[in-house]
């Protein structure tokens, strides 16, 4: 198992997570982050960080968000590693909580 970012970090991407993380697991895209699967040890430290509550471990995704364990996948062997906070979006809190983000997810 491992955990997954889910729709909610988009637009907004935090980062708050990436302070938290043991092994690295984060992979920073234009207005996402993704979870290594093959990297996570399910500390589950990452979880509660997020203010955009876009972290869920994969067995307890909300519905409608189990596109994203195959996105996590994909795109964490494609992006670069992130291993430091950075500033969120500056629209970031506009964004939070907004539905149908998947449309705007950048790759
Ligand atoms: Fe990293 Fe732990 Fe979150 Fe997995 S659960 S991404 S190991 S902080
Ligand atoms: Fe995204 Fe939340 Fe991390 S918004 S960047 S998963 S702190």
């Amino acid at each position: 198992m491992a955990f997954v970012v889910t729709e909610n970090c988009i637009k907004c991407k935090f980062t708050d997570c990436v302070d938290v993380c043991p092994v690295d697991c984060f992979h920073e895209g234009p207005n996402f982050l993704v979870i290594d699967p093959d990297e996570c040890i399910d500390c589950t430290l990452c979880e509660p960080e997020c203010p955009a509550n876009a972290i869920f471990a994969e067995d307890e995704l909300p519905s409608g968000q189990e596109s994203f364990v195959q996105i996590n996948a994909d795109l964490s062997k494609l992006w670069p590693l992130i291993t430091e906070v950075k500033k969120p979006a500056p629209d970031a809190e506009e964004w939070n909580g907004k539905p149908n983000k998947i449309d705007l997810l950048e790759r």
